[in-house]
């Protein structure tokens, strides 16, 4: 057992003998000569040991040498970069694109909203099998427990977001993470990874719950028009900065950045989900699917804030890249929102042929036109629809932030007594 008392206590004040391959001691050895490692610790550490009995093989031996080998100075040029600029960080220093000093000292903080948000996501975190699913798979098993409108809808919504949260990740690991300069917002990103893989998670949960067939709903996004469209609209913005060699610091190429930014955090996430969103929560209002529903409103609370922060982080480049932001841009931008809505509306017709769950194709157009008319103007542009208002404003209070608190509590004191949200 340990013994904490006896930590660091010389048994054997012996130096170390090295066998088989004769390399200086560790204290002498040229690379440690450095006043960084030439400590009283790591001379203590070195001297306290017996290792004269120990047989060492070749592979020990090489790993030695190639550790007294590295060159403390040597790395990828972004690391050589930062590390000419490596002194104490200054705020303002720091930038969220194109940034120059050192991205591992996560403080002092310059944008305390992604901090805050990193903190708020950690708070909020969940897990799929926390969420009781037994009610929905009576009802899914049932014969008569929903209609075939109301089955198409759990599939096809399911067959979209299974797919959807990883190539939301994945834009996030393999293209967005390295061209964003800030540490803060990149420890923010990372809370956002991980929200996702819960998020596919969660999909993942309910197809299997339900005993659905998973090659039919994973691969929808490849084979069923109308959710294929939305993936591969959003598949080619990846494809532009996910290559190892993209570099910002063109005009040209922040553009392509700032445009990555709208593609995921205000078409993907701020209008790709909301039709699916809607039809579940809808049905868990009326009681059907609530389990699945819960796993949704979950998820929904994470996106809202994933796009308020993807809203934010657009803005601040903005602020800082006046340039970037001219009249092409602006124009390239509105395209891109409205482009996203055209296809929701697609989807939203073929997903609701005729009225179902109180709703119908017509009026998810109205809210998507309301969603639309929100996104043009968070990002400082003018509204395209007028005189559309939100045929779902209990949608409205779900996102509500100010909300937050009492849903998690709900969650927590109900759920784990065995019972459900309540969803009037
Ligand atoms: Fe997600
Ligand atoms: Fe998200």
């Amino acid at each position: 057992m340990l013994n904490w008392d006896e930590y660091g206590k010389e048994e054997n004040p012996t130096p170390p003998v090295a066998t088989e391959v004769k390399t200086e001691p560790a204290s002498q050895s040229k690379e440690l000569q450095s006043p960084k490692k030439d400590t009283d610790q790591e001379k203590e550490r070195s001297t306290s040991v017996d290792n004269s009995n120990i047989g060492e093989g070749s592979r020990a031996a090489a790993a030695r040498k190639a550790v007294n080998e590295i060159d403390e100075a040597a790395g990828n040029e972004e690391l050589d970069e930062m590390m000419a600029n490596a002194g104490r960080v200054q705020v303002d220093q720091k930038m969220m694109i194109n940034c120059k000093a050192d991205l591992n000292q996560l403080v002092p903080f310059k944008y305390d909203w992604a901090w805050q948000k990193y903190l708020d996501g950690s708070a909020n975190h969940w897990m799929p099998q926390e969420i009781n699913m037994t009610n929905d798979i009576v009802l899914w098993k049932s014969e008569d427990g929903l209609t075939e409108d109301e089955r198409m809808i759990v599939k096809r919504n399911l067959g979209f977001f299974s797919t959807a949260d990883s190539l939301v990740a994945n834009n996030l690991v393999l293209a967005l993470y390295r061209l964003i300069t800030n540490p803060e917002c990149r420890q923010y990103i990372l809370r956002q990874s991980l929200e996702e893989a819960i998020h596919t998670h969660a999909y993942q949960y309910c197809i299997e719950s339900l005993g659905m067939d998973e090659g039919e709903i994973f691969n929808m996004y490849r084979e069923v028009p109308c959710v294929a469209r939305k993936a591969s609209w959003g598949l080619k913005y990846t494809q532009e900065i996910s290559d190892p060699d993209f570099k910002t610091g063109t005009e040209e190429t922040d553009k392509q950045l700032l445009k990555n930014l709208i593609a995921f955090y205000c078409v993907l996430e701020g209008i790709f989900f909301y039709c699916g969103f809607t039809q579940i929560l809808s049905m868990g209002r009326r009681n059907k699917m609530t389990g699945t529903a819960e796993q949704f409103q979950y998820i929904l609370r994470d996106e809202s804030m994933h796009v308020n922060f993807g809203i934010d982080v657009i803005n601040q480049i903005k602020i800082e890249n006046p340039n970037l932001w001219d009249e092409q841009m602006k124009s390239d931008a509105a395209q891109m929102i409205l482009e996203g809505t055209e296809l929701e509306i697609q989807y939203a017709r073929d997903t609701m042929p005729r009225g179902v769950l109180g709703m119908n194709a017509s009026m998810m157009e109205e809210y998507l036109k309301f969603i639309a008319n929100r996104r043009l103007t968070q990002l400082g542009l003018d509204e395209e629809f007028t005189g559309v208002t939100n045929p779902f404003p209990w949608m409205s209070e779900i996102i509500d932030l100010r909300k937050e608190k009492n849903f998690f509590e709900t969650r927590v004191t109900e759920y784990q007594v065995g019972g459900a949200l309540n969803w009037e």
